[in-house]
């Protein structure tokens, strides 16, 4: 069997989701699981993660899932309905739509369903993504009150800039506060940034993700710097090693070439897998628990590593591509992009287990 492997701790998503809450307070928290739960496998998740008051998904499937496993929490789908053909299915299994369109306020009016449907109401606040503008968001709500088979209404939006200074957030929450001001509903708007960061957001739901799995929003700090436990640890083998000489290239287009004679060790790993192409020498990675670092163009299946100070490696030699003391988002960083991609990137061929 390949060695690459996805290892999913689910102690680890668990210790995460304390800590999530202990931050909400008397805010409820919607676990966010979309996107197979950031690589996760969603329902692996979900059972590590049910202590949670509710779970935010993506798609009916995912919603429908879940139903199947016998979860009974709120579930809020972060788009809504694609199609009106999905609104009677949203009300059989009781999940609450994000509507953020005023033709879907027409779409749930000319429904025909038997159980009432909780609902989100999106404003866009200035992330200009999704959600309706402050007026047609008061007039859809006031049509939705009127509406006898939609139930309780939350108001949401979602920040742009929560990961960034209380100066970028501040002006979007004190949109949402004038647009909302005098309304009795519940609210939620904090993404992970603003809950560990901005307490002033948290309302009524608060809607964790990529914190969930140990991950940090911020750039500038690691998840285990901010006291969460990476959920996910990538781990493959050395399958060969290969003498270069000083002066000879490395991989595809040459693009690393050995200052000197070294060991250079192959990694049954690659591009397909969802290990990032645009991680070329330098991102870190663990052989036999020390830390190298990758050299070179990242292949289809395979990527290469300094074993330079590692004399004692050798085929089957353990690795970590990213987990626990190499930080997924030290290799994002490395790769230009941020640890969110990288974990919902994995892809179907890599197996995906238990720790
Ligand atoms: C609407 C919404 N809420 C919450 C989240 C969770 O954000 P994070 O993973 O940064 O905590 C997302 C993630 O994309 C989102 O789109």
């Amino acid at each position: 069997m390949r060695p690459l492997v996805a290892r999913i701790d689910s102690a680890a998503l668990g210790h995460n989701l304390m800590v999530a809450k202990r931050l909400a307070g008397r805010a409820r928290l919607l676990a966010v699981i979309k996107a197979n739960a950031y690589g996760h496998g969603l329902l692996r998740a979900a059972q590590a993660l049910r202590a949670a008051d509710g779970f935010a998904v993506l798609t009916l499937d995912e919603a429908i899932q879940l139903r199947a496993q016998g979860y009974s929490h709120p579930i809020v789908l972060l788009e809504g309905f694609f199609h009106a053909d999905e609104i009677p299915e949203i009300a059989r299994r009781r999940l609450q739509p994000v509507i953020h369109r005023a033709d879907q306020v027409d779409a749930l009016a000319r429904a025909r369903v038997e159980c009432k449907i909780d609902c989100f109401l999106k404003l866009d606040s200035g992330m200009h993504r999704l959600g309706l503008q402050p007026k047609a968001m008061l007039d859809a709500l006031a049509r939705l009150k009127t509406l006898p088979h939609i139930g309780h209404i939350t108001l949401m939006s979602h920040f742009a800039r929560a990961d960034e200074g209380g100066e970028y957030l501040l002006p979007q929450l004190d949109l949402f506060r004038r647009a909302t001001a005098g309304l009795s509903q519940p609210i939620s708007l904090a993404n992970s940034a603003a809950l560990m960061r901005h307490p002033e957001s948290l309302g009524d739901w608060v809607r964790p993700g990529i914190m969930l799995y140990g991950a940090s929003p911020f750039a500038s700090e690691t998840g285990e710097a901010l006291g969460l436990l990476p959920a996910m640890r990538l781990e493959s083998e050395i399958i060969a090693i290969q003498p270069v000489r000083k002066g000879e290239g490395v991989g595809y287009g040459h693009l690393f070439t050995a200052p000197r004679d070294m060991q250079v060790g192959i990694v049954a790993c690659g591009y397909a897998d969802g290990y990032p192409r645009h991680a070329q020498t330098g991102a870190p990675v663990l052989v036999e628990g020390r830390l190298t670092r990758t050299l070179g163009r990242v292949s289809m299946d395979m990527l290469h590593v300094d074993l330079s100070d590692l004399g004692h490696a050798h085929v089957g030699s353990p690795v970590t591509l990213w987990g626990d003391g190499c930080p997924v988002e030290a290799v994002a960083t490395a790769a230009g992009t941020i640890s969110y991609e990288l974990l919902t990137a994995i892809t179907a061929r890599v197996r995906i287990e238990e720790t």
